[in-house]
């Protein structure tokens, strides 16, 4: 019999404390599946009193993450404290240093650190695996580095972020506001210590830039991703996207074009009947287009405690197995660098929401300023401030009223200067909204 891989955990948290459970609960399975046993034999976090409802007697409480990195008794350094400085980082470097296994689920640390990271495992032998830092219980990270090993990518997109897919989910079906369903999100354990991560996109953005990584071979680059977050989606928006259609979705989308990755995270209107728009509540998707195969996809948990204890454990258990796969699935000196590849080049339909002056004219002066652009539009609707389609009523004529456009495939660059000609028309008032349209 092999002797037991003896586990390390710093952070005790939403996914920490569910960690020492699963491996507490599944001992039996786990050591049968893994031909030797899996103890957690020292954890830490920031307060020893906190009530976590964990039984940790027989586990040693250690005075910091580092002194658990750097013991000896310790094969596998496991990390979920999050953030991409002190403590989680050098902890993690002094532990593949050492020649030990990490497993983490810290998306920032690995997006940023990554390579250095990956650097230091292959130089000393261990594994860094971080299956739950992408889409939680979702095995991405896998099926990219190991299952499609012989396959072309041309394409992956998805629903990145639990929480923005919680909100947008309780906004659209129960017409709660954007503060009401973050709160709940955070009490529910699906949103980073610091939300704005979550809803300004830098969470989708760091998971794609992993993602991308993986389906390109290029070095990982969240500078690379063109980010706008779901913040200033209103519930008009996802009504007028409901009689259009379309359900607004935070995508994340990386693709290979004859200029380059172009890699984006941004709400998106999608077709209400494709597939992608039935993912609801806190459940992740990602879709591959493989070249010469159809399309996978994979739906899951992508937040929460047991899905991310789920992965992470999964991971320990790799470690056990003694299974160690190249992070970015292959030697980080073949990685490639990638550049920005700029948005105004982006190429689909948008919906633009104006707030216009309710004058004969208007309209017009907006159609021209579109057609002025080669921008053909496919449908254009004014709305009653009530939610009603058509005339302001008996509003006050100088009061705005949301106008609605969706327009056929045309660049980001023409929508970006048709707009910024109608400001200066001074037929509408505030900042124009726009989303994107995917259709497939
Ligand atoms: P929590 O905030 O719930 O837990 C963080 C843990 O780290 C706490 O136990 C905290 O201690 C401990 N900690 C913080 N600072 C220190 C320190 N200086 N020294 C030692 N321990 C410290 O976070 P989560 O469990 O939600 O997230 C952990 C990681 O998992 C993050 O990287 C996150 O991005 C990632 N992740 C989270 C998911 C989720 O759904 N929650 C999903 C996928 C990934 P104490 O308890 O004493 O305060
Ligand atoms: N805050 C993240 C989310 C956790 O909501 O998706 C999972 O990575």
């Amino acid at each position: 019999m092999i002797a037991p891989l003896r586990v390390g955990i710093a952070g005790l948290g939403t996914v920490g404390a569910e960690v020492v459970r699963v491996i507490e609960r599944q001992e039996r399975t786990l050591s049968a599946r893994c031909g030797r046993a899996i103890k957690v034999v020292a954890v830490t976090a920031r307060s020893k009193a906190k009530k976590r409802g964990l039984d940790l007697r027989g586990i040693e409480w250690a005075k910091s993450p580092m002194a658990i990195a750097a013991d000896p008794e310790i094969d596998c350094f496991v990390e979920l404290i999050g953030g991409v400085d002190e403590p989680a980082g050098p902890a993690i470097e002094a532990a593949l240093s050492s020649g030990k296994s990490v497993v983490t689920a810290n998306k920032a640390l690995i997006a940023k650190h990554g390579l250095r990271l990956a650097s230091l495992a292959e130089q000393h032998g261990g594994a860094l695996n971080y299956e739950a830092a992408v889409c939680a219980a979702i095995p991405v990270i896998k099926t990219l580095r190991e299952g499609l090993a012989g396959t072309d990518i041309a394409r992956i997109y998805g629903i990145l972020n639990g929480t923005c897919n919680y909100i947008l989910t309780r906004m659209e079906q129960e017409g709660l506001s954007f503060a009401e369903c973050l709160a709940d999100a955070q009490r529910l354990g699906y949103a980073e210590a610091n939300p704005s991560f979550d809803v300004d996109g830098h969470d989708t953005a760091q998971k794609l830039s992993i993602l991308a990584s993986l389906a390109f071979g290029t070095k990982v680059a969240q500078s690379a991703v063109s980010v706008e977050g779901i913040s200033t989606i209103a519930p008009e928006d996802l009504r007028a996207a409901a009689d259009l259609g379309y359900r607004v979705k935070l995508l994340g989308v990386a693709v290979r074009t004859a200029t380059g990755i172009e890699q984006r995270v941004h709400p998106t209107m999608v077709p209400r009947t494709s597939s992608i728009a039935q993912v609801m509540d806190v459940t992740n998707a990602v879709t591959i287009d493989g070249v010469g195969i159809p399309p996978i996809t994979l739906v899951g948990a992508g937040a929460g405690a047991a899905a991310t204890a789920s992965a992470v454990v999964a991971d320990i258990a790799d470690v056990a197995r003694g299974i160690r796969a190249m992070p970015f699935g292959r030697p980080v000196a073949k990685l490639k660098l990638t550049k920005k590849a700029p948005m105004e080049r982006h190429e689909g339909g948008y919906y633009l929401r104006l707030m216009a002056r309710d004058l004969p004219g208007t309209a017009g002066k907006i159609a021209t300023r579109l057609a002025e652009q080669d921008i053909s539009i496919e449908s254009i609707m004014q709305r009653h401030p009530d939610g009603k389609v058509g005339g302001n009523g008996g509003a006050r004529k100088s009061q705005p009223v949301p106008v609605i456009l969706v327009t056929y495939a045309t660049t980001e660059d023409a929508v970006r200067r048709a707009l910024a000609a109608v400001q200066r028309d001074k037929v509408i008032s505030g900042r124009p909204q726009l989303i994107r349209i995917e259709k497939n």
